[in-house]
């Protein structure tokens, strides 16, 4: 896949994984916009990154995400690569008084909002000749962890959609991809100590994913993970938790 002089835009990419991608596709001479809902953290990202086109959305509100892809149609109607990569994380125990609502906003989040991207935007993507429509997991989409159990279902679920939706469009000239990165070292997992890849090197896997053509873009222990998870999946578990401290 070319991996540059693209039209892309990366979900939930004012900061962290998203933000790294940004600046890394920026650099190899593409053109990004980034979403996510706090303005103000798109105004800081835009600073930092002058070249960027940010737009304010909430991907679980359909009317919300409807207004970004009018807006993508008339200011970037080439655009040909969406990575869907916005998620929310909440650790808890699942006796928590509040669980079930922690776990509904996951699920809104991370599934629903990737549907309803994914969704609208696909009439836009069909449009090119060579379209890429990819979806970050995570090694724990392969095992679950304990302490996320809604992170964990959400992933395994967006691990079942890619592989869906990569059936569903073979014929026609979006490739889907999945990215699985490993514990990355961004504000979703501050308090969690671990060993942590920088948001940079998995940027620069992603790349070289897109330009090697892979459909699952996995790095550093996500390797391992998915070779045990096949194998021997309890010790993928023992693996993905054993890193959870
Ligand atoms: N960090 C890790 O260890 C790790 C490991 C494997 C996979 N991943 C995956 O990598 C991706 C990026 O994670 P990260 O670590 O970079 O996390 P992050 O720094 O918390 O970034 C997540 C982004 O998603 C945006 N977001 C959340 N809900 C949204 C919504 N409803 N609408 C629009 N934007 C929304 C947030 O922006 P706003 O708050 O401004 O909306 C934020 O910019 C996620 O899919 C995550 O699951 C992370």
């Amino acid at each position: 896949m070319q991996t540059s002089g693209r039209e892309i835009l990366i979900t939930g990419g004012a900061g962290g994984i998203g933000m790294a991608l940004a600046r890394r596709f920026l650099d190899a001479g593409n053109a990004v916009t980034v979403c996510g809902r706090s303005p103000e953290r798109l105004a800081v990202a835009a600073a930092e990154l002058p070249a960027l086109r940010t737009i304010a959305c909430d991907l679980t509100d359909p009317t919300s995400v409807d207004a970004m892809a009018q807006r993508l149609e008339a200011e970037a109607p080439d655009l040909d690569i969406v990575i869907n990569n916005a998620a929310v994380n909440h650790p808890l125990d699942f006796h928590d008084p509040d669980a079930p609502r922690k776990i509904r906003e996951e699920v809104d989040a991370n599934i629903m909002g990737t549907i309803n991207a994914s969704w609208r935007l696909l009439p836009l993507l069909e449009r090119q000749p060579e379209a890429c429509l990819a979806i970050v997991t995570s090694g724990i989409a392969y095992a679950p962890a304990m302490g996320v159990p809604g992170y964990s279902l959400t992933k395994a679920a967006l691990n079942s959609l890619a592989r869906s939706l990569r059936m569903t469009l073979h014929n026609t000239s979006v490739q889907v991809v999945e990215i699985v990165p490993p514990a990355v070292d961004t504000d979703m997992i501050r308090d969690l100590r671990c060993r942590k890849m920088a948001p940079a090197t998995v940027a620069e896997a992603v790349l070289r994913g897109f330009a090697k053509d892979k459909s699952e873009i996995r790095m550093g222990q996500t390797h391992l993970t998915h070779i045990l998870n096949r194998m021997w999946p309890r010790s993928a578990e023992l693996v993905i938790n054993g890193s959870f401290h």
